[in-house]
């Protein structure tokens, strides 16, 4: 067998192992990765970044519209049909005795996707709750910690817009004092923005948040130095990694992180409604859930999961998702992704020197999402002309410091959409507006 294909299987096998609900796998999708993965033929990540055989076969899993450029993939992604027929036989299956197929036979299979989870993130799987997105993970940490009048808190102008409200209401309601910080994009150097951390800090300090990856530019942040430098002074780091689970590879201990919130439906291309929350065991009991647990779960990771009704088909469908990311394999991944970043961010800066992309281009400091500002031009309005006029999905993104047009294609994004986007771009810049 070739080795490409035994990998393949033994990945496929890995999910089987953990208890993923292969059968819902269905045959074509499987397949289909079979054949991708046969086309492969063992070359570096980097090289097959632009193989467009292996890619137009992970293509195919998806049923997207190709009459639509889709560039915001990173809102949320459109997630492949057999996910999504996962979910949706699951929901039929549920709708015929829900308190019966949906809490008895259902929900319980929540276990396994824990399982598949915790494997990726590289932790136990008593340590991820299974949430409904990074939002619902972020404010688990954000309201459930104890914090007293005058403590302080530090974050980012980056973080995300509605994190930033969850600390303001804290503060209001608690009178905690929120602080701020800002820094260039992209920044000089990841020590810089360490040091931007480390100067906020005063003996108030309990809790640091920070995105892994910036929705806004898609800058990667140093995670790990951060952590440790506020280890040292018994400060708390919240990790957003909204954007950043199955987008690039990495594991919990390259971060050394206690706190851990992302969305599944970004970048594992799982079903709208799904996230998950990691709390290392040692923290569990600090952190209290956002809706009541009793006492007994205290340490207990499912305290977060006590929400009420909610539907199992969603959350058990990440298994398939999971599959899905596993079968490319997460290098790979990041590798095309980077791939399609260079494709766009390259070509518009060789065009015109108005052009500046605020992301930096290489493996450490970003990967799928790139933010590209024309000096002279308005981003909004930018963006509605190349929607409205041309069908080009882009998100303006307007902040007090900075502005552009943020772009995220997917895996299952091609070259030739890439190049229409480009296309279009020169010939507003020829134009000098839209
Ligand atoms: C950094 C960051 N945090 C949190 C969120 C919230 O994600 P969701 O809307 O899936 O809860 C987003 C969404 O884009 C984000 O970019």
């Amino acid at each position: 067998m070739p080795l490409d294909r035994r990998a393949l299987l033994s990945r496929l096998g890995a999910g089987l192992s953990a208890g993923f609900l292969l059968p819902s796998f269905r045959a074509d999708a499987a397949s289909r990765l079979l054949s991708a993965a046969r086309s492969a033929e063992g070359r570096a990540p980097s090289q097959l970044a632009r193989d467009e055989v292996y890619w137009s076969d992970i293509a195919r899993a998806f049923d997207v519209d190709r009459t639509l450029v889709n560039l915001n993939n990173g809102g949320c992604s459109p997630t492949p049909a057999h996910v999504l027929d996962a979910m949706i036989r699951d929901l039929k299956f549920s709708n015929e005795i829900p308190v019966y197929h949906m809490w008895t036979v259902l929900e319980p299979r929540i276990e396994s996707v824990r399982r598949g989870l915790a494997e990726e993130f590289g932790c136990d799987p008593e340590e991820i709750a299974i949430v409904r997105n990074a939002s619902e993970a972020m404010e688990i940490l954000t309201l459930g910690i104890d914090l007293k009048a005058g403590d302080e808190v530090v974050i980012t102008n980056q973080n995300y817009g509605r994190m930033i409200t969850t600390w303001e209401q804290r503060a209001r309601r608690d009178r905690i004092v929120v602080k701020q910080i800002s820094f260039p994009v992209p920044p000089p150097s990841a020590a810089d923005v360490v040091e931007r951390f480390r100067r906020a800090l005063t003996p108030r300090t309990r809790v640091i948040e920070v995105t892994h990856i910036t929705n806004l530019t898609g800058q990667i942040l140093p995670v790990r130095d951060i952590v440790r430098m506020a280890r040292e002074r018994g400060i708390e780091v919240f990790v957003d990694g909204a954007h950043a689970f199955a987008h690039f590879p990495f594991k919990r201990d390259e971060l050394e992180c206690d706190y851990y919130g992302t969305s599944l439906h970004k970048w594992l291309f799982a079903p709208i409604g799904t996230g998950f929350l990691y709390v290392r065991k040692a923290k569990q009991k600090k952190i209290w859930p956002l809706m009541a647990a009793p006492g007994k779960m205290d340490e207990d990771i499912r305290k977060y999961e006590e929400i009420g009704t909610h539907p199992a088909a969603n959350h058990n469908a990440i298994a398939v998702a999971l599959a899905f990311h596993r079968g490319i394999g997460a290098e790979r991944k990041a590798a095309r992704l980077r791939w399609l970043r260079d494709r766009w961010a390259k070509a518009l800066m060789a065009a015109d020197p108005r052009v500046k992309v605020l992301t930096p281009l290489d493996d450490v400091g970003s990967c799928g999402i790139g933010l590209v500002h024309v000096e002279g031009l308005d981003t909004e309005k930018l963006q509605a002309f190349l929607w409205d006029k041309h069908r080009i999905m882009t998100t303006p993104i307007v902040h007090d410091e900075f502005n552009g047009l943020r772009i995220t294609p997917n895996v299952y994004t091609t070259p030739e959409e890439i190049d229409v986007f480009v296309d279009t771009m020169k010939g507003v810049l020829r134009k000098g507006g839209v």
